[in-house]
């Protein structure tokens, strides 16, 4: 995937399209060879990568400095960024200023949560030739309104309120929204209404593709998993492993070896 348009035409062809997080030059050149269709660089960093309770101290600056690791190495992946706690709350210039530090420490799309309140925001965004993807159902900015990072959208009236979200941001220009944590039937519903794709994460299988946290799916932190993450490989263990085995090896002597030595 290499730009926005790819979005529109994977969802004419019915291709699933795949996201992952990264946030450092490492992990961007680890994605980058992997097919893995593109790259966001979440504020979901500030809890993966800083030891927060939520994404709320997330700031532009911190994006910012990820954003440029990541860019360094992604290689042609196409590059997600997401606009952090207030950011684009604060007016139109200020949200653009945002935009704009983004995109020049090497963005290609923004992500915003949300849309009530915000319409004109994203309106400009777009207009100002920056594409946006959406995001509605649990929204971590909101953890403290929503009381906790609960599925969003179970009663009638909330997914109703949740599609009419979704008509809004496609209606506002939103390339792709995230559903994040709504149930699978709301999802499917939302997919069949929108020309747009939507990107789930914790929303079933009826999504036109998934974005899942790289550490997630990596297993490398595993003190809380939710339902909705898949892990592939025991990250943890293998690394942890790994370590015990060096200092195994220093400690009996076994490391370095003559191999490993300068004569
Ligand atoms: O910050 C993030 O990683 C995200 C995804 C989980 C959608 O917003």
């Amino acid at each position: 995937m290499k730009t926005v348009h790819d979005f529109a035409r994977y969802k004419a062809e019915n291709r699933r399209i795949s996201i992952v997080t990264a946030y450092d030059a490492w992990s961007a050149r680890l994605v980058a060879r992997s097919r893995v269709d593109a790259i966001l660089v979440g504020d979901s960093v500030a809890m993966v990568v800083h030891g927060h309770e939520t994404t709320v101290p997330a700031t532009v600056a911190l994006m910012a400095l990820h954003i440029r690791a990541v860019a360094r190495a992604c290689a042609g992946k196409f590059l997600i960024a997401d606009l952090p706690f207030l950011s684009y709350r604060r007016g139109i210039p200020a949200a653009i200023d945002a935009v704009s530090t983004l995109v020049r420490s090497g963005a290609q799309a923004v992500k915003l949560e949300g849309v009530d309140g915000h319409e004109d925001v994203i309106r400009h965004i777009v207009g100002s030739g920056v594409p946006v993807m959406g995001h509605i159902g649990l929204t971590p900015q909101s953890v403290h309104q929503l009381g906790g990072f609960h599925v969003q959208g179970r009663s009638e009236p909330d997914a109703v309120a949740l599609l009419r979200q979704a008509r809004d941001l496609e209606q506002l220009g939103c390339f792709s929204i995230v559903l994040e944590c709504v149930p699978a039937p709301l999802a499917a519903r939302i997919r069949a209404e929108l020309s747009v794709p939507t990107i789930g994460i914790g929303a079933g299988p009826e999504t036109d593709g998934q974005v899942l946290v790289l550490h997630d799916l990596l297993g490398l932190d595993q003190t809380h998993t939710p339902r909705f993450v898949r892990r592939y490989i025991d990250g943890e263990g293998i690394l942890t492993a790994a370590l015990d085995q060096y200092d195994a090896d220093v400690k009996e002597a076994r490391f370095p070896d003559l191999q490993e030595s300068y004569r």
